[in-house]
């Protein structure tokens, strides 16, 4: 089952066609229909909250000819305690894919076991693997290349995760500056620098800052992390992106954020309204053509595109 879970061990042709692919979908869009999810249903399970991610899959998949249906956990029996695989296991009898968005990876992994249909992680604790592809669209389209210098200012979460496996897989030059206690994974450091990426971990944002081309963050306190907001308020104060970093950037120097933004902590209000941040809105809108290429990977295997 072509399932798309995570960029982990993809290879990088598989990563650089989903970026042609989304690419001729986002030029042909609305004339180059390639209506092969025809007749197909796709369920959108969502166990916290989306605006992107909703909205770019359930457009992608109509705009593919299918038909998405949005599940919630309080409107469904999800919500009740129902177990994962017997969701799974109705959910591929009756649709033909599945879009999951949930806590922990188990639960992904569990979804994509019983259901015996293709399932894409539409976000976990873990990883946040479509994000990464909208990512890597917008910096080639802003900067023409994806081999540029790349900073990540903040939590070592999830975004970051998907990050590092992008990093790996094309062999990119990325360094985060994390507190103490917020780094990510190390073996997933260890498995980047491994597959040949040039990846840093510091403490102090003007260090990554330092000649990069792409500066990215993302909110202190994620998803499910709710009742750590104050201890990670006080442990992130001063990891913002703000005009003083950029400073230490390259001249051509672009600000990522993958959404919702907390003005003011991870990143000022100048740079996310200001030219610095005009990018974070073509990244937003990225998740559509960039679903539409995922959706295609996980259906038929490949990503040509229309
Ligand atoms: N970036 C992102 O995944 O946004 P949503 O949580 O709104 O889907
Ligand atoms: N790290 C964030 C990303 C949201 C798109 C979260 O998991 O809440």
């Amino acid at each position: 089952m072509p399932h798309f879970l995570t960029l982990g061990g993809l290879p990088a042709a598989t990563l650089t066609s989903l970026l042609d692919a989304s690419a001729a979908y986002k030029r042909g869009r609305p004339h180059a229909p390639a209506p092969w999810l025809q007749g197909k249903t796709v369920a959108v399970v969502l166990e916290k909250a989306s605006t992107r991610t909703r909205v770019g899959f359930e457009v992608a998949i109509n705009e593919l000819g299918g038909h998405p249906i949005v599940l919630s956990t309080s409107g469904s029996q999800l919500g009740r305690g129902e177990p994962v695989e017997d969701t799974a296991r109705v959910l591929g009898r009756m649709c033909h894919g599945i879009v999951y968005r949930t806590f922990g990876d188990e639960r992904l992994q569990r979804m994509a076991s019983a259901s015996g249909v293709p399932v894409v992680n539409a976000l976990t604790d873990r990883e946040h693997p479509c994000q990464i592809i909208a990512d890597l669209l917008t910096v080639r389209e802003r900067l023409g290349t994806i081999d540029v210098r790349y900073a990540w200012i903040g939590d070592g979460n999830n975004v970051a995760v998907s990050w590092l496996h992008a990093a790996a897989a094309l062999g990119l030059t990325f360094t985060l500056a994390c507190p103490e206690g917020y780094h990510p994974d190390p073996d997933v450091v260890a498995d980047a620098r491994a597959a040949g990426a040039a990846v840093n971990v510091v403490a102090d944002p003007v260090d990554a800052a330092k000649g990069a081309d792409v500066i990215m963050t993302d909110v202190w306190a994620s998803m499910g992390q709710e009742e750590e907001a104050r201890t990670r308020a006080d442990a992130f104060a001063g990891y913002i992106v703000d005009d003083g970093l950029f400073v230490h950037a390259s001249g051509r120097a672009i600000a990522l954020h993958c959404l919702p933004a907390h003005r003011g902590e991870e990143i000022a209000a100048t740079v996310i309204d200001g030219p610095r941040g005009l990018a974070i809105w073509d990244q937003a809108e990225n998740r559509l053509h960039t679903h539409k290429a995922i959706l295609e990977l996980a259906f038929t295997g490949r990503a040509h595109g229309p």
